[in-house]
């Protein structure tokens, strides 16, 4: 087991940071201390290139053991590179990765051991049964044969693949493929967890298996890292995010500021006149809202926080209007990496 290196400022630290949603990063001198937690996941100021790509550039964050922690960027923005890099596949130009204690470049067997991983495309062994690859796996971990084929069998349940277990999974759908890709990662019982854009491929009855499945395995410890672009399905799943644009994470500051701009709100109402006829009352919207325009959900405002949304439906149900729906249009991830890509873009139009 690893030793504790981390000092009582450290632990408290930690502790804030578990209790604050939506962001995990801690501040550039956190970055740069030698803070180190003993479980979970520990990233750095880590970076990666690529020749002249920078593919990861100054990365933080932390996963506590028992979260569930979403890595949320657009495409290209160094998700799958930094995953790589904590499952002891790529190794960081700089920077500080720990793993339950553990460092992938040094001590790999290690964190393999301790680590699941799901990559973003499941390889190799087209003409192995699902049930016969898990099996084969479990060995890999040094189960005996017995033991790997129980574990199979759990798995197989657990991952809803006994309708297809004995098909060789060349013949597989790519939603049954990534469930057995899943199942692989979990073969050994991994108390830190990565996976790159599970969800893809998945129909809306294995993506809320999925996140059943990973709120689990979180409530039970696990430290997990998931990367998505499905940004709704990892609002409900995740208990903190960490945003990646252009390889670096973006930092607390960043990410509250981004939380609390303007956002759409939609509204229905049974009478859709009266509606159209309240918000075009004076002293109804008040100074921070104004009417976007309708789509085939409802109407859509811009509301510029909480207080006035909620002053506005407070005037709508004292104008008599029937209100049957009244929320953001978009969840708190998207809406956060919405405006943290629109920022990053404006940053890098700014300095051409
Ligand atoms: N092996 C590689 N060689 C060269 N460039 C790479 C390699 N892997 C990734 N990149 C580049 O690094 C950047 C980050 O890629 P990636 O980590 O795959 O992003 P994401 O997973 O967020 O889509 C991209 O610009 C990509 O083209
Ligand atoms: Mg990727």
């Amino acid at each position: 087991m690893p030793t504790a290196r981390f000092t009582a400022a450290q632990i408290s630290l930690t502790r804030r940071l578990r209790g604050m949603p939506f962001t995990t990063a801690p501040g550039p001198s956190a970055a740069r201390s030698s803070w180190i937690e003993p479980t979970g996941i520990v990233v750095s100021g880590v970076s990666r290139s690529f020749g002249s790509v920078l593919a990861v550039l100054d990365a933080t964050l932390t996963v506590p053991a028992g979260s569930v922690t979403a890595l949320i960027g657009p495409n290209g923005s160094g998700k799958t590179t930094l995953l790589l890099m904590l499952a002891t596949l790529l190794t960081p130009d700089a920077g500080i990765i720990r793993i339950n204690g553990f460092d992938p470049a040094t001590e790999p067997e290690r964190v393999r051991a301790l680590m699941g991983w799901m990559p973003d495309t499941l390889g190799s062994w087209p003409s192995l049964s699902a049930r016969a690859a898990l099996q084969t796996t479990g060995r890999m971990y040094r189960m005996t044969r017995e033991q790997a084929a129980v574990r199979a069998d759990e798995l197989i349940r657990l991952t809803d693949l006994t309708d297809f277990a004995d098909r060789p999974s060349r013949v597989l759908s790519r939603g049954q493929k990534q469930r057995l890709s899943l199942a692989r990662a979990l073969v050994h019982s991994p108390s830190v967890l990565l996976l790159d854009e599970p969800a893809s491929g998945l129909d809306p009855a294995a993506r809320a298996a999925l996140r059943q499945l990973l709120r689990r395995l979180g409530g039970d410890g696990t430290a997990i890292l998931v990367s998505s672009h499905v940004l709704a399905e990892l609002d409900e799943m995740a208990d903190a995010a960490v945003y990646l644009a252009a390889g670096r994470t973006a930092s607390p500051e960043q990410v509250a500021a981004a939380g609390a701009s303007a956002r759409a709100w939609r509204i229905r109402s049974l009478d859709e006149t009266a509606l159209d006829r309240a918000l075009a009352a004076p002293g109804v919207l008040g100074a921070l809202v104004m009417v976007l325009g309708v789509d085939k959900l409802g109407t859509l405002v811009q509301v510029e926080n909480e207080a006035s949304a909620a002053a506005l439906l407070h005037n709508l149900v004292l104008s008599g209007v029937p209100v049957c729906d009244f929320g953001p249009a978009v969840g708190n991830l998207e809406h956060t990496f919405l405006d943290l890509t629109r920022s990053t873009i404006i940053d890098s139009e700014a300095r051409e």
